[in-house]
């Protein structure tokens, strides 16, 4: 408990999965949350579950497509709640799917503006309101995919969420010297919307599943507890990372 006591977090993709997960898990760590996606009804059923149970948040429904959008999300951090600490840049999309032949430019491009572009211009802003109180923590989520393990079919996916080291590495470099740290998180599978719209039959989740060293697919808030580790000073000397969360997915040949 308290490990963000006195913090403000802005959490991107929180209406559902990993990103509501987080969200709950930031107001119950003592955050100030300012939460984003586009489905406004599911942002503002989490900020009232977030403040039933005694924490703080906010939010501001839009597409993180717009640069507008991070600038809004920012200046609502530091107008409700006077700073910006730590940003969890998590929305995200499969995009375009199937055989690379048959992609379209595009479905190609949709997925790099959501997954990577946007992400950019959300640490642009981001980062520019953590450099005036002394530095703070961003973390994009990645993905395995592209990253330790190639699959057929998802190359709109795979290039975007590996772009996101690349961007993670440089932006790790170059503010570094000013306390803030960028990480990325790579999961495996997570039993969210997402997961169940990509392994629609009993056939494919066991085949996903057994993809894992331990043989099950993790829960969302697994995964936001290894956010929390990325947002919190317990990570204080850690920046520039891949960070796997993947139950042994990439090391798994059996
Ligand atoms: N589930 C997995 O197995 C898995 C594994 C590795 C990585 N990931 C990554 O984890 C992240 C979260 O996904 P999830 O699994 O939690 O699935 P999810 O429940 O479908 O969440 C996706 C989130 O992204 C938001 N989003 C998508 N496009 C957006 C846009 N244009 N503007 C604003 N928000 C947008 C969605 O909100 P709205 O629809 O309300 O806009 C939603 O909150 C994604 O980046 C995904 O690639 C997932």
């Amino acid at each position: 408990m308290n490990r963000l006591n006195g913090k403000v977090a802005i959490v991107t993709g929180a209406s559902s999965g990993i990103g509501r997960a987080t969200a709950k898990l930031f107001a119950a760590e003592g955050a100030k949350v300012v939460v984003g996606a586009r489905r406004g009804n599911e942002l503002e059923s989490l900020v009232a579950e977030i403040k039933a149970a005694g924490g703080e948040a906010a939010a501001l429904a839009g597409d993180v497509r717009s640069e507008d959008y991070h600038k809004a999300l920012v200046a609502l951090a530091v107008e409700r709640y006077g700073k910006l600490d730590i940003a969890f840049n998590n929305a995200g999309t499969l995009g375009e799917a199937g055989p690379s032949t048959e992609v379209s430019e595009q479905g190609f491009a949709e997925a790099l503006a959501i997954n990577l572009t946007a992400s950019f211009l959300a640490a642009k802003h981001q980062i520019g309101e953590m450099l005036k109180h002394g530095g703070g923590s961003v973390i994009f989520t990645s993905t395995f995919v592209g990253h330790t393990v190639g699959f057929p079919g998802v190359a709109a996916y795979a290039a975007s969420k590996s772009g996101l080291i690349g961007l993670t590495q440089a932006l790790a470099a170059e503010f570094g010297p000013q306390n803030v740290r960028v990480n990325a998180i790579l999961p495996g599978a997570v039993d969210t919307d997402m997961y169940r719209d990509m392994n629609d039959t009993p056939e494919k989740q066991a085949f996903v599943t057994n993809l894992h060293a331990l043989k099950r697919v993790s829960r969302p808030e697994e995964i936001a507890r290894s956010v929390l580790y990325l947002a919190s000073d317990d990570a204080s000397f850690v920046t520039g990372t891949a960070s796997l969360v993947d139950g042994g997915l990439s090391i798994t040949r059996t």
